[in-house]
């Protein structure tokens, strides 16, 4: 079977290598075989491939893929928790998931709720991010709004579903014009173009309430336009640096407005938070899916063979969902 793995650092339709490896072979005790299902390309990928993710670039040669989901082909001896047919999320046990089967400890593992196998692909990443940024950071109250930019991106679509669920209000912003009318289908209370004036927009447009939590995936000037929107005393969390800049805010916001700046990653949530605690978020936003009250745009579906292809899509600015692959199709 095939694999896909890097051995050098570079854009990553560029440096992804398909390489041929062993079938795992039947599972030790603890473990289970599992068939990959579908496999979800996030910024955290693309940046992996360009050494620009964590503190530290990884060793090279790295094994590619993080997020997957995946069937329980086989459970290893003393595995009583899961059988053969069970979906989990494979990345919650190993990464190099961008391959048909691999073999996991199934300790990290639990059983996924039935559900559009696309939707279950894109689980285990952002949904827990958005999550976890609208609930760990400021304690909101119903009727309280929530400002973020790439309002379009995975997790921007999961803050505005989760917000109008918990009874929060959304400015979300984007880019591009065209992202105005499906966020608003979606659920979105307010959502605008990024600009220079986007603070006065932001007040216009919500008679003159202003933010108290702000998220930020973009960085750099957005931050700071995030920033002056703010309510005093408000915090951005940054959680992404899709410009490529330093987090930018005014020392007038930071200074006599009191508004801070603060950071998440999921990985250090993966590292702090007991596993009952993680596993029990992932059933609550499974469920969500399984519900239909969590859905998220896919643009396109590639296989395996065509991954270098699913990377250049999955890089390129202005798409309209998700780039999945499916290392079985
Ligand atoms: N810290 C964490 O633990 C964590 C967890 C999950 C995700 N993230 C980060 O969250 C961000 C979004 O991830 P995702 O998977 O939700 O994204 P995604 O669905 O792949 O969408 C990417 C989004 O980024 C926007 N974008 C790209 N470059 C931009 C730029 N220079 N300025 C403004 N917008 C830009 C795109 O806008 P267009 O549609 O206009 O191209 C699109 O909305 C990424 O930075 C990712 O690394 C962080």
């Amino acid at each position: 079977m095939k694999a896909v793995r890097f051995s050098r650092f570079g854009p990553a339709h560029d440096v992804a290598e398909l390489v041929d490896v062993d079938e795992p072979g039947a599972p030790g005790p603890g473990e289970v075989l599992l068939e990959i299902e579908r496999s979800s390309i996030n910024p955290a990928d693309l940046l992996q491939f360009e050494g620009r993710y964590g503190a530290v670039p990884p060793k090279l040669p790295v094994w590619a893929g993080g997020e997957a989901v995946g069937r329980v082909l086989e459970a290893g001896a003393g595995v009583t928790h899961l059988k053969a047919g069970d979906r989990v999320l494979a990345l919650l046990a190993a990464r190099g998931n961008w391959r048909p089967r691999t073999k996991a400890p199934a300790a990290r593992l639990f059983a996924l709720p039935e559900a559009d196998v696309d939707q279950l692909a894109m689980l285990g990443v952002n949904p827990p991010t958005a999550w976890l940024m609208l609930h760990d950071f400021v304690a909101l109250a119903p009727g309280d709004w929530v400002i973020q930019n790439a309002g379009n991106s995975g997790v921007g679509q999961a803050v505005i579903q989760f917000s109008k669920r918990l009874g929060w209000k959304t400015v979300s912003v984007v880019r591009r014009e065209e992202q105005v009318a499906p966020l608003k289908a979606l659920g979105a209370d307010v959502v605008l173009v990024d600009g220079p004036d986007l603070a006065a927009r932001v007040h216009a447009a919500t008679g003159g309430a202003k933010p108290r939590l702000g998220i930020d995936a973009v960085a750099g000037d957005a931050t700071r336009r995030l920033g002056r929107a703010m309510a005093d005393g408000g915090t951005v969390v940054n959680y992404g640096m899709l410009s490529g800049d330093a987090c930018a805010l005014d020392p007038g916001d930071v200074v006599f407005r009191d508004v801070a700046l603060r950071g998440f990653w999921l990985a250090r949530w993966f590292a702090t938070v007991p596993l009952e605690q993680q596993h029990a978020l992932y059933r609550q936003l499974g469920t969500a899916i399984a519900e239909g009250a969590l859905r998220v745009e896919v643009e396109q579906v590639y296989p395996l063979a065509q991954v270098k292809d699913a990377l250049a899509h999955a890089a390129r600015p202005g798409r309209g969902g998700k780039v999945l692959i499916a290392p079985n199709a």
